[in-house]
């Protein structure tokens, strides 16, 4: 497995990175954006390897990765530890961190040097963060220090409790007209991308439409401008309820308990290690140290 040395991040891109002007060009062509979560080095060199144009480190970590029940304990220093992974893993795709909850809503100040963070310590090409109304401040602020922002609407986990739930957003011709408001006003304020959470399919195409931007949809409908998918969810590794529009591709999670059961089974069985597992020494470099052993024992009583 090669994993490449932390390099301290690129306000300007690195050889080989996707140059985030593309994406727009991609929009332009009908060229569906494919994005997915990833949360360490192996996991951004396989999404990389897989031909991914983005690679969100999201914060649902706190769920997949770290066993929290929702998003909102996810901290800075653990997405800084998430992200310093992916980029060491992912050359190609533009890895993107998801600000989490705390550390962009006090103020533009705070937020700014939360995404700087993300770019200097940990080689993020960009950030994403939750909501509209007064984060489109925010995103005015991270955008004018350089960090492109993806941001992110209709279900926002980060406020799920204000939403009444884990539940599909825009559903009503008035709600749908006030997502389609923040997504106009989120590209206004200078977003590069936009991703559009559990919002039904035709609502989602009417706001991807009316953007200059690419929309990337997770439960949106395939009009979105790409799509994104949750690691765990897609690979089967993640034994929580999912949502409707999670996709299994994979069910990685069996196949990891067989292979330990396997392994435990062998270990019990005295059948691993093999011969070809361990190392040999000199049989007479063993004579002698068999000799020195059974010289000092001690007779046991
Ligand atoms: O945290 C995350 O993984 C996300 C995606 C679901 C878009 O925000």
């Amino acid at each position: 497995m090669s994993i490449r040395p932390y390099k301290p991040a690129p306000a300007t891109p690195a050889p080989g990175k996707l140059p985030l002007t593309e994406l727009a060009e991609m929009k332009v062509r009908s060229q569906p954006i494919v994005m997915v979560t990833a949360y360490d080095a192996p996991g951004g060199r396989l999404a990389d390897r897989a031909g991914a144009d983005l690679v969100l480190v999201g914060d649902s970590a706190a769920m997949t990765v770290l066993g929290h029940e929702s998003t909102v304990p996810a901290t800075m220093d653990e997405m800084l530890m998430l992200t310093r992974a992916v980029t060491r893993g992912a050359e190609r795709p533009l890895v993107i961190a998801d600000m989490p909850f705390g550390s962009f809503q006090v103020s533009d100040e705070e937020a700014t040097r939360n995404a700087i963070r993300f770019v200097k310590e940990a080689g993020a090409d960009a950030v994403k963060l939750e909501g509209a109304g007064p984060m489109l401040d925010r995103v005015k602020s991270i955008v004018a220090a350089g960090i492109p922002v993806m941001g992110h609407i209709g279900l926002t986990p980060q406020s799920a409790t204000m939403l009444g739930g884990f539940r599909a957003q825009g559903r009503s011709a008035e709600k749908a007209l006030a997502l389609l408001s923040d997504a106009r006003a989120l590209e206004a304020a200078g977003c590069f991308s936009l991703v559009l959470e559990a919002v039904p399919a035709p609502v989602a195409r009417h706001i991807s439409a009316q953007l200059a931007i690419p929309t990337i949809g997770i439960g949106a409908g395939v009009d979105c401008d790409g799509q994104v998918l949750v690691w765990h969810d897609l690979l089967g590794l993640y034994e929580g309820r999912t949502a409707r529009f999670v996709k299994r591709y994979a069910e990685i999670g069996e196949t990891i308990r067989e292979a330990l059961e396997t392994y435990a089974a062998d270990v019990r069985e005295r059948r691993f290690p093999e011969e070809k597992h361990t190392y040999a020494m000199p049989e007479d470099e063993l004579a002698v140290f068999e000799r020195a052993v059974s010289a000092s024992s001690r007779p046991r009583e």
